[in-house]
Parts: C-alpha cells; structure tokens; sequence
C-alpha cells in the first residue's frame, strides 16, 4: 500500500493524524481515570466491623482532640461527641454517614485537599486508621453514648485538691533519735529523713565558712576581713542569728534577691532589639522591686501593684512606678513595625510573663493585660 501511494507526503500526513488521534483516546482515558484523584488515592475501607471505642476514639482522641476537642475547636470542628462531629466546622459538614469517600474528614486526613493534611503536623495517620475511619463512617458513624464528651466538659473550676488551694496546717513535728542534734523544728525534719536513709548528719562548718556562705547567700557579696574578725569575735550563744539579721538588715539583700524577679521580668535598659534605644526612666521600677524585697513587703501586695498599681483608689507615684512589671517587654521602633500586630506581641509576651505554667493563669493574666494596653491606646 505504502508503494503504492501516489503522494508518501500525504500518506504520512494520514498516518501521523490517525496516531495523533489514537494518542488523544488514550490520553483521554487516562484523565478520565484521573478525574476524581481524591478518590482514587483513599486508602481502602476496611472490611470489618469497627467498633468506636477500640478501633476510632483512640485515633481521634489521640491525634485530633488537641485541636478539635472540647477545649479547642479549630475551624469550629469538635471531634469528641457525635453531634458536635455530625454538625461539621466552619466549611460545613465533614462527616457524611455511609459516605467515607465524600466525607471531608477523610480526605483530609488522606490529605487529598490540596495543601492541607489532618492533622497539619506530626505523623500522618496510618493507612489503616484512615481505612478504619471509613468503614466506621460507611458503616453509619456508630457512637456509644458513654463514649461521647456531652456533660463531662471541663467546668474550669478550680481543682479543688490542688496543694495550692488546701488551707496551711501545721505539721506535726517528726519524732527523731538523735535529739541533741535538733536546735529548731526545720531541723527535725531534715534529720528525720537523714535517718530514715541511714544517713549521719555532717559536722557543722567552721565559722569563717558559716559567715561566707551566709552573706552569699543573703547579700552576694563575700564578707569583708573586719566583719569575719567580729563575727570570730562574737562569743554570744546567739551569734550567727544576729548575723543573720544584720545580713537580712542590709540594703543589699534587695538587691542580690531582686534579680532573680528582674530576669522572670524580663527587666532591661534598652528596648533590646535593632536601634535597642535606652530606657533612662526603667531603673525606676528596679528600684521599686529592691525596696519591696528590703520593706518585706507582702506577696499579694507586691503582686497587686505591679499588675494594676496605677488602678488602685488614689494610688501613689510609687504604686503607679510598681507597674513598670507591665512595660518590661521588648520594643520594636523599626520603621516598617505594624504597631497593631507589635502590640500584640507585647500582650503575649506579658502574659506568659506573668502566667505560670497554668493555662487558667495565663488567661486571666492575658485579659488583665488586654485591658490595660487597650486602655493605654
Ligand atoms: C494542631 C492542630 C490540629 C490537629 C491536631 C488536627 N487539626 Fe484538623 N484542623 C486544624 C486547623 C488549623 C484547621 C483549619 C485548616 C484550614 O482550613 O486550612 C483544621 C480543619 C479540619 C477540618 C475541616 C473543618 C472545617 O470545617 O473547615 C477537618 C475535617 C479536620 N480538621 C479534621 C481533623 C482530624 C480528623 C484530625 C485528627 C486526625 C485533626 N483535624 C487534627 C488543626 C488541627
């Protein structure tokens, strides 16, 4: 046929159509085998009966709560009961009974949607989980009443046999064998427990390290020759108690004790970024944490006006200077800095400063400190 042609030219042409043709079939086939790509690359369902409380709480409980459970409902999808599950989130339903493939939970966590996978880090779920989520959807999204959350949410209510909470009690003073060596009831516990592990106490230090440790210990500073000479001196039995006292007297003891709390502040005397301007006014407030330390001033008070001393009835320059806690972060001046999105830091920032590691503590200290940079705006 080929020799035959009168014209290979044209022959070629028809040749080259047909197989343009046969490509474009094949290429059409291959994309309609491709059109629904979510679909095809779900892992399977799997083939038994699930039961939710072995097979599905411990996936969702241990992946998924963090976030869409009943302290925290991401997009507004909460994964702990059936009806919070079945309403969906903000972009709708995500469970479809008897639907898995639909059913956006699924392609989620298959990851299927582009650019998002459930959950957004850590390891993905097995292809086993996610075959077990689907036959439990398929299978009509079974869930046990027990094992729903409704009626058992977190009351934040304190708890209530937190130690913090429990009223102080005097203890009852340990029984010890060694009695002599006991010369105050904080001793009768320590020695309690050196007994109980077999331990002997050590002998007691020689006076030259007893006036050293001490004045470390109280004011930083190692004593000077003529205070070790008097305290070798000081023949009275109450010796080391006076040093004590005219340590604890000293107006250094704020200021070796102030530090710690100027570091959990994060107290500087400069903005500490970038231009890190001075701060002239900020030894103000290091000034008033040492002379509440040297003034003993109560914890409740010393919390009170560094959180809201300004907000006091008729507060003084001082309880107004004690807030100086709250302006301790560091500042941004740079030119392009989004005041909006840099006073937001700054809340944050004080907030964990203030929180503790309890979330509930954090909170109330976030609102406080909302309130107070919103009024300062
Ligand atoms: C670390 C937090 C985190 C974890 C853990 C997490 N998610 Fe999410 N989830 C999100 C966030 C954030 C979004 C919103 C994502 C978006 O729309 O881009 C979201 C959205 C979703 C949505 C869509 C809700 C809607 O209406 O928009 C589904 C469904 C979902 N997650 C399922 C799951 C499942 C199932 C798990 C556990 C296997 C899980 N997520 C674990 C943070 C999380």
């Amino acid at each position: 046929m080929l020799y035959n042609s009168p014209n290979p030219l044209h022959l070629w042409k028809k040749l080259g159509t047909s197989l343009l043709c046969l490509a474009l079939i094949f290429l059409t086939s291959l994309a309609k085998e491709a059109a629904p790509p979510e679909k095809n690359s779900l892992p399977p369902a799997a083939s038994t009966k699930v039961d939710f409380k072995r097979d599905i709480q411990p996936i969702l409980s241990r992946n998924c709560y963090a976030c869409h459970g009943a302290s925290t409902q991401m997009n507004g999808l909460r994964l702990d009961n059936r009806n919070s599950a079945l309403s969906g989130g903000y972009s709708g339903v995500a469970i479809k009974p008897g639907n898995s493939a639909e059913s956006k939970l699924i392609q989620m966590v298959a990851g299927v949607i582009q650019g998002k996978i459930m959950p957004p880090a850590g390891e993905p779920l097995s292809r086993e989980q996610i075959g077990l989520l689907r036959a439990w959807i398929d299978q009509g999204v079974e869930w046990p009443d027990e094992s729903s959350s409704v009626g058992k949410e977190p009351t934040h209510a304190p708890k209530k046999d937190h130690w913090s909470f429990q009223p102080i009690k005097r203890p009852r003073l340990p029984v010890v064998r060694n009695r002599s060596w006991v010369r105050n009831p904080i001793d009768a516990f320590v020695l309690s427990r050196l007994e109980r592990e077999g331990i002997k106490p050590s002998p007691e230090a020689d006076r030259v390290t007893l006036i050293r440790r001490l004045s470390f210990d109280l004011v930083g500073l190692p004593p000077t020759p003529e205070q070790v000479a008097e305290f070798l001196a000081d023949n009275r039995s109450d010796a080391y108690e006076r040093l004590a006292d005219r340590l604890l007297a000293s107006p250094h003891y704020g200021e070796k004790w102030a530090r710690p709390w100027l570091d959990l502040a994060h107290y500087a005397d400069s903005d500490g970024y970038e231009k890190d301007n001075a701060r002239p006014h900020a030894w103000q407030w290091r000034q008033w944490v040492i002379e509440a330390l040297n003034n003993n001033m109560p914890f409740d008070q010393f919390t009170i006006e560094q959180l809201a001393g300004d907000l006091l009835p008729t507060a003084t320059l001082k309880e107004k200077i004690a807030t100086g806690f709250c302006r301790n972060t560091l500042t941004n001046r740079e030119g392009g800095v989004d005041p909006e999105e840099f006073r937001i830091e700054q809340v944050i920032d004080r907030a964990m400063t203030v929180g503790t590691n309890q979330s509930e503590g954090i909170l109330s200290a976030f609102r406080i400190l909302q309130y107070r940079q919103r009024s300062q705006h």
